[in-house]
């Protein structure tokens, strides 16, 4: 028997989803007879193929109904339907005025239109026109439902994401916000002190008194020391965080850089009883940017010398796999569990009677995990108030 059926061999072209919400992306076939083919020769060609779920009948190119597999094997299997209808043509057994949609029309509107019929199935198909009316295809209403739902669920995902990042973007202008009013506090404090020690001393200078403009002279160049530290703080961290810092490694020797550093430490503590210790294997070497490990220790001993009365500072390093660890340990105040998340937030200065009455930005950790990330590496604190704070300093022993 010659085919019937016009059965296509390509997999349909309009299955590439172009546009996800129209029903002439989701065709499930595109299979037609002509509507004065005799039933018997179609019902063989469902026969035969067992995954035909419907043929539309076309005359000229225009659908002119739909025979399902169901409506089919409804009529056949009636009371003689077999005899009745074996000779006759399709159209006698077809639906003559099956749900026809144009291709472009959305998904939604389809659905809500195949399920309003009365006597609507989800087994249903549509008859899938194009815009002149000429066939298409057909569309089963249930893979037009699975696919509504995937459309739902798409969108529903696509406005949390979209809502998740407005929420994001609130959140970065929050903190920059914070941040500005911070630093503007920060920096206007020693901006005021020095306007007004300027003006003494300029007082004094005029009446002669040299006495008192020594006296006021170091108060004077402590506020611009404190004046500079603070503008270059905000200034580095502004550059790491646009990314601008560039990184330039060579091999440094980690013993006379944490000799160094211990030295710093010594001075700023002063008369305080504190002894500094510095534990580094001899030639140990990291190939890093030197200036950048060297503002992170730094950081950490200038922190160490700042909240330490009594006991020690200990400057470790040693190598692990291929990695340097680098520990300032002191034996400090210490800081609560609770406070050790804010430590690297920006001017998360702990509101505490303790640390209050040291000068500092809140800036100094901040700018160190930053640098330490930067150098590939990671910055890590354990404390426990009371009894001491380390920091610790992990990074690559070679850059990649
Ligand atoms: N070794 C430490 N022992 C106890 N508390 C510390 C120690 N290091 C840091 N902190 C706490 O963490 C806070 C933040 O430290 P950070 O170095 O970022 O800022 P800062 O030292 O106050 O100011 P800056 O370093 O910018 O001059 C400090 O104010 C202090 O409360
Ligand atoms: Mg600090």
């Amino acid at each position: 028997m010659e085919a019937a059926l016009r059965i296509r061999e390509e997999p349909l072209a309009a299955n590439a989803p172009e546009h996800p919400d129209r029903v002439g992306a989701f065709l499930t076939g595109d299979e037609q007879v002509h509507p004065d083919e005799q039933v018997q020769r179609v019902a063989a060609g469902f026969f035969a193929r067992a995954d035909l779920e419907a043929v539309a009948l076309v005359r000229d190119g225009r659908p002119e109904g739909l025979l399902t597999r169901g409506r089919l094997l409804v009529k056949l299997a009636r009371n003689f339907g077999h005899e009745l209808y074996a000779r006759k043509p399709v159209s006698r057994i077809a639906d003559q005025a099956p749900l026809v949609v144009p291709a472009d029309a959305p998904l939604a509107g389809a659905l809500e239109r195949a399920l309003a019929r009365p006597s609507a199935t989800v087994f249903d198909e549509v008859v899938v026109v194009s815009g002149r009316g000429a066939y298409l295809g057909h569309a089963s209403v249930r893979e037009l439902a699975r696919q509504q739902g995937l459309v739902l669920e798409r969108s529903r995902l696509e406005r949390q994401v979209a809502l998740t990042r407005a929420r994001d973007l609130e959140e970065v202008e929050r903190v920059r916000a914070r941040f500005l009013a911070h630093a503007t506090h920060e920096l206007r404090s020693p901006v005021n002190a020095i306007a007004i020690l300027a003006e003494l001393v300029r007082m004094a200078s005029e009446r002669g008194s040299l006495e008192h403009v020594r006296e006021k002279l170091p108060m004077l160049l402590r506020a611009a020391a404190t004046l500079r530290g603070t503008v270059n703080n905000i200034l580095d961290l502004s550059r790491l965080e646009a990314g601008r810092t560039e990184v330039h490694a060579a091999a440094v020797e980690v013993a006379p850089l944490v000799d160094e550093v211990a030295s710093l430490a010594r001075l700023l503590l002063g008369e305080k009883p504190v002894e500094v210790r510095a534990e580094i294997p001899p030639g140990l070497a990291v190939e890093t940017d030197l200036q950048k490990l060297r503002q992170i220790l730094v950081n950490l001993a200038s922190n160490a010398a700042k909240f330490t009365e009594r006991g020690a500072i200990v400057l470790r390093a040693e190598a692990v796999r291929d990695a340097v660890r680098l520990a300032v340990a002191d034996t400090g105040c210490g800081i609560r569990a609770e406070d050790l998340p804010r430590l690297f937030v920006p001017f998360g200065q702990l509101e505490d009677a303790h640390t209050k009455s040291h000068a500092g930005t809140g800036l100094g950790l901040v700018i160190s995990r930053s640098l330490a990330t930067l150098l590939g590496g990671e910055l890590t604190v354990a404390s426990r108030r009371g009894e001491g704070t380390t920091f610790t300093l992990e990074l690559p022993l070679r850059r990649t």
